[in-house]
């Protein structure tokens, strides 16, 4: 991947997607293209369509799509399966029609079976259920993953396919309705050391295990398949820590400083009882990731802080200190946000609170 070749990041204000931009702009790639705000509806296939064949890009990461927290599977989803799968077909179909040099399609641990053994290999993909509360969201996403192998065979499309875990960092999403584990405790805490609270209380019963991994060093991972892997497998990018929840709540407490207790409500879904990637295939290759836990959530908790101050912070991964470069060929045209109704409520709501999106609303 030349520093001058033209990169995609669909979904650049998502976590994952900024934290590639920034990162891809950090090392000196010069034509990124993303946008705050910008780039068209991954829904509409039109508008991808029209988007490539304007934009040519050589290297395309898909990390666009609607997502949610356990809250949001369990009420949205028709909405989460209905936009993924639409987002995977209308950016691979564009990527494979326009001859992309290489595509890299994004993936979660969901698309493992729920009771599926520890650590997850790639091929026990497809091996049993999935956990009730995201299957929707993750038959989607698995989609996308057979999709991109079916191009690759019909086609000889050079698409690849990465399966991340938890992953969070700056430009997260903490709203209340949306946030994964990890940005949820951040703001929970947070928000109980302000109001200077006795407990905070954590859905779940604690017990399940998750694998957790900074944005960045997941962007440094993509990144690292993009240039080196080619198979047709999916190839999972964890290697992060894995620790329970409860373990996970302990040390966001720390991070944060708050004094008061940590009580668990099991009445809440705690979703499948472990999700840890066995990422020895990527290990193997050379890569592993270099921050640490509490060091991850030491940045993000700083980032959530500035956020908060300025109002932003319940997403946006473009918002502050992103850094990354806005190509203009992006910024030209309706964008994605400009073109979509603001959610109704009974919609999962796209991080609500985001600053681009408030102005989308028209409001404050
Ligand atoms: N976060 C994780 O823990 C995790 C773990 C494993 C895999 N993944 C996968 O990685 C991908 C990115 O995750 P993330 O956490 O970064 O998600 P995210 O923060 O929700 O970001 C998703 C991005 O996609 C954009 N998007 C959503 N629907 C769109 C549409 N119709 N048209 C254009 N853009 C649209 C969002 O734009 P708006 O800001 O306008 O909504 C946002 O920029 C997802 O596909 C997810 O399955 C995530």
């Amino acid at each position: 991947m030349k520093k001058s070749a033209c990169i995609y990041v669909a979904g650049a204000e998502g976590v994952i997607g900024a934290a590639l931009a920034r990162t891809l702009v950090r090392r000196g790639y010069t034509r990124v293209l993303c946008a705050a705000g910008g780039g068209p509806d991954l829904a509409e296939g039109a508008a991808v369509e029209k988007f490539f064949a304007r934009a040519r890009p050589e290297y395309v990461f898909h990390t666009g799509g609607r997502t949610a927290g356990v809250g949001g599977n369990v009420r949205f989803p028709a909405d989460l399966a209905l936009e993924n799968l639409l987002a995977a077909a209308n950016v691979l179909a564009a990527a494979q029609r326009s001859g992309v040099r290489k595509l890299l399609y994004l993936a979660g641990s969901c698309a493992y079976p729920r009771d599926c053994p520890q650590p997850m290999r790639e091929e026990y993909l497809m091996t049993g259920p999935l956990e009730p509360t995201s299957e929707a969201y993750a038959t989607a996403k698995i989609a996308g993953l057979r999709l991109a192998q079916a191009m690759r065979r019909q086609h000889g499309a050079p698409f690849i396919a990465g399966i991340a875990p938890n992953t969070f960092g700056p430009g997260d999403d903490f709203s209340p309705e949306n946030s994964h584990v990890a940005a949820a405790l951040v703001r929970r805490f947070h928000e109980a050391r302000l109001a200077g609270r006795a407990s905070v209380t954590v859905w779940g019963t604690g017990r399940p295990r998750r694998e957790f991994l900074f944005a960045d060093d997941l962007a440094d991972a993509c990144i690292f398949v993009m240039k080196h892997y080619d198979g047709a497998e999916p190839i999972n990018l964890g290697g992060g820590t894995d620790l329970a929840v409860a373990d996970l709540a302990e040390m966001v407490r720390a991070v944060v400083g708050f004094r008061g207790r940590i009580r668990f409500d099991p009445r809440r879904p705690d979703g499948a009882p472990a999700k840890v990637l066995d990422s020895s295939r990527l290990r193997r290759m050379g890569w592993r990731p270099r921050t640490p836990l509490r060091r991850a959530l030491e940045v993000t908790y700083a980032w959530y802080c500035r956020a908060a101050a300025d109002g932003q912070a319940e997403g946006g991964g473009g918002a502050p200190g992103s850094g990354a470069r806005i190509d203009p060929r992006l910024t030209a045209g309706a964008s994605h946000r400009a073109s979509r109704e603001a959610p109704g409520p009974t919609s999962p709501r796209r991080k609500p609170g985001a600053a681009s999106r408030r102005r989308r609303r028209g409001g404050a």
